[in-house]
């Protein structure tokens, strides 16, 4: 049995011990936060547009602490699963991989490029295995796209544009040296798609704009590269509070044309080719239980993740800090 210990107890650590509980051979068996009611396992209160589920914890069975570093330190506790605010994420992946601990991270896997290569670095260094929460790598109509694109069953991609944006989220993404706004924040997973299924671009070009808070809260990049014409990415959090959550792509192969949009529910994913359009169904429900699902196979198996990799969401911090400075700047970032 894989013994879990999850610090942060907010939407993500709810999202997570909802999504351990489905994982065979897996069991949540200790809990931080610093906030004491949530360490003592009652969850009510909090933010959220994902359903998750775990209100209250059963506590006869989970160790709760205000310490995250005391759960570090628990001999029973296999896997460190850290989703606390980003800019925390370091000096605790860091502590438990040198505990000697398996250690899954949320995304960003932290607020800096230079604060991820130091967890890229413990990780190298720990005997414990190390994944960051990159959970877009595992949304089904994603791995569908990545597999569409290695196996070039529709030929070469010409174009691809993607786009996640939000009504703002409360709390501490409001303040931008925390959670680095929506560039960071959630344009991130885009920016670390396209790194997986395209590759490092050779440069990126980016416009946006501040609204809720002081950082980038609206940002359109053109990634650069050599043998793709067209790849873009929109992301932004301050859309009007009516407007909730999206997130869609549209790749246009040689052969065929992929269409993806959340918004669509049990149907949002189609693929025209040949003058044909059809609906694709994709296995699985969403990215989280399938990160958490691969990475307890890979302690299983004790065969380290190579879905995502330090080093991957430690390089797709820096795009983002090289799409940040293209704004300030004006100009194309070279990288
Ligand atoms: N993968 C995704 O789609 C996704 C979605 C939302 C958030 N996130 C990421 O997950 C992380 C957490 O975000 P959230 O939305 O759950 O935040 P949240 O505000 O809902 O919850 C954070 C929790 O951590 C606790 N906390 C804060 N500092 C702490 C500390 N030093 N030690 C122990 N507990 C502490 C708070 O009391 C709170 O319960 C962030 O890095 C965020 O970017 C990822």
């Amino acid at each position: 049995m894989i013994r879990v210990g999850i610090i942060g107890l907010g939407m993500m650590g709810r999202c997570h011990l909802a999504g351990w509980e489905k994982v065979e051979n897996a069991e949540v068996i200790a809990v931080a936060d610093a906030d004491p009611k949530r360490a003592a396992g009652d969850l009510s209160g909090g933010w959220g547009n994902i359903d998750a589920d775990a209100k209250t914890i059963d506590m006869e069975r989970v160790t709760g602490t205000t310490d995250p570093y005391e759960l570090i330190a628990m001999e029973n506790v296999d896997v460190v699963d850290i989703c606390v605010p980003t800019p925390f994420h370091a000096d605790l992946a860091v502590a438990a991989l040198e505990a000697g601990k398996h250690v899954l991270c949320e995304k960003p896997l932290a607020r800096t490029a230079a604060d991820a290569a130091r967890i890229a670095a413990a990780a190298a260094a720990s005997p414990g295995m190390f994944m960051p929460g990159m959970c877009i790598r595992f949304w089904p109509q994603y791995k569908w796209l990545k597999d569409a694109v290695a196996s070039n069953a529709y030929g070469a991609v010409l174009g691809a544009t993607f786009r996640r944006v939000a009504s703002m989220p409360p709390g501490w993404f409001s303040n931008a040296e925390m959670s680095g706004a929506a560039a960071l924040d959630l344009h991130l997973h885009d920016t670390d798609f396209v790194q997986y299924l395209l590759g490092m671009p050779r440069a990126v070009a980016s416009c946006g704009y501040s609204k809720t808070t002081d950082g980038i809260d609206h940002i359109v990049t053109r990634y650069f590269y050599d043998d793709v014409p067209l790849v873009v990415a929109e992301g932004g959090w301050c859309m009007d509070d009516g407007f909730g959550f999206n997130m869609s792509y549209t790749v246009n192969f040689e052969n065929a044309t992929a269409d993806f949009d959340f918004s669509r529910g049990d149907d949002p994913l189609f693929l025209s080719t040949g003058g044909d359009k059809q609906n694709i169904t994709c296995e699985g429900s969403d990215g989280y239980e399938g990160e958490l699902a691969y990475f307890a196979e890979c302690l299983i198996a004790g065969t380290p993740p190579t879905m995502v990799t330090a080093e991957q969401a430690a390089e797709s911090i820096r795009i983002v800090e090289a799409e940040v400075a293209s704004i300030a700047s004006g100009a194309p970032v070279d990288l």
